[in-house]
């Protein structure tokens, strides 16, 4: 394999401070390349202004650096510079969906249709309007293997659905699931898709044009970014349905006393000072990423939770959640009699960084019958040290708990 995670490891500052930090939660959130920090620092110190007001040079070049990221996310996706919306994050672009598009186009009777594996972000915010409208929210379930019930899904899935919404990748499980086949079958009953992309973006191609989704969603600080941003993607045909919920200055065609009128998609969703910085630096993230071979760094994350899988089941006494076909670097376990949350403060004494708790995955891991999993998360600058350590790691722990 070509891909060469030493070097690309070099790139992150933190590294260089803690080099002996094992960090396995990249899908709670990435770590950062100095170029990432640097766009961030140059813009509050030398490019600071508000943009779309001002006319003065510092203003419009702060508007152009805050468009163009548009254009990044464009060549990134596979789509075009206006498909976007900035947000906050996952979380927002899901709420922004749900209260401007689904809650005026949901009646009583109809449903939503979403995963068992779903995060809490693309749940609740689902069920809170099914309950609003008295629509019901319908459940795909998950197999054993941490895959999508095809049948079930079929099954559920009727003219009555007023939207489909999934995740890419499961944040708990690793599970890829097969969007393109999902999205088809919706689309045949005239069904709208969301696709939760928080834990894909940056992780593997990801080709909105050839998955036909119309709703994309994803956080910049999942892929090398900072936090507090994120863009909501909308295919052409449902622009001019997704209604602004969320206003005041900066997304407005004109206001009066009586009304208001709305700038087109995407400003028209954008109210507010935006976080500027934050759309810049996102854009340094995606420069980042176009540095990289996708399939080169996904086959990296790959083979490296494929290691740990093979590891974990080679030590005895660990139960790993789900063996999915298609995985990503998301791998969650149990320990054999010690609480999630013991194994991660045992990892954590040895530099070992690792999540314990529901994942945002409550219901999934209600039906896992587990209240909380270990969970190890990959990205591009781990290796197979890493793998080594965490699992040595593990040996210590099992041995010190017999
Ligand atoms: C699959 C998935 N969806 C949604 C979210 C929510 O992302 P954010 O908190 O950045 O809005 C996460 C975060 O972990 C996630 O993993």
């Amino acid at each position: 394999m070509s891909f060469d995670a030493l070097s690309v490891k070099a790139q992150f500052p933190i590294f260089h401070r803690y080099p002996d930090l094992v960090y396995l939660d990249s899908a709670a959130t990435s770590q950062k390349p100095a170029s990432v920090i640097k766009v961030l620092s140059d813009f509050y110190s030398f490019e600071n202004a508000n943009i779309h007001r001002g006319v003065y040079d510092l203003s419009a070049k702060a508007t152009d650096k805050y468009e163009e990221v548009r254009e990044k996310l464009a060549a990134a996706f596979n789509a075009n510079a206006n498909d976007f919306a900035y947000c906050s994050g996952t979380t927002e672009g899901i709420n922004l969906v749900v209260n401007g598009y689904l809650l005026p186009h949901l009646e009583k009777g109809d449903e939503v249709l979403i995963t068992a594996m779903e995060h809490h972000a693309n749940l609740i915010p689902w069920q809170q309007a099914c309950e609003k409208k008295g629509a019901k929210l319908s459940i795909i379930p998950v197999k054993p293997s941490g895959e999508i019930d095809m049948e079930a899904f079929e099954n559920k899935l009727s003219k009555k659905t007023k939207m489909l919404a999934m995740v890419h990748i499961s944040n708990t499980l690793g599970t890829i699931n097969p969007v393109k086949i999902l999205t088809q079958k919706a689309h045949d009953l005239g069904v709208p898709v969301l696709l939760d992309a928080a834990q894909s973006a940056g992780h593997l191609p990801l080709d909105l044009q050839d998955l036909q989704v119309d709703f994309a969603v994803f956080s910049a600080h999942k892929l090398f970014g900072p936090t507090g941003i994120g863009a909501l993607y909308c295919s052409e045909n449902f622009k001019d349905q997704l209604k602004a919920s969320k206003f005041g200055g900066g997304s407005i065609k004109e206001v009066s006393f009586e009304k208001t009128s709305w700038m087109a998609f995407p400003h028209g969703l954008e109210a507010g000072t935006p976080h500027i910085a934050g759309v810049v630096g996102m854009g340094a993230a995606l420069d980042f990423i176009a540095t990289l071979d996708l399939e080169e760094s996904f086959a990296h994350e790959h083979a490296l939770v494929t290691q740990l899988r093979q590891e974990l089941d080679a030590l005895g006494g660990i139960k790993i959640f789900g063996n999915p076909s298609e995985y990503a670097g998301i791998v969650s376990f149990e320990v054999d009699g010690v609480h999630p949350h013991d194994v991660a403060s045992f990892l954590s004494e040895a530099d070992i960084a690792v999540r314990a708790g529901h994942h945002c995955t409550q219901p999934l891991l209600e039906r896992m019958q587990v209240p909380a999993t270990t969970r190890a998360s990959f990205s591009i600058y781990n290796t197979e040290k890493d793998v080594e350590r965490l699992v040595a790691t593990l040996k210590d722990l099992k041995e010190f708990w017999e």
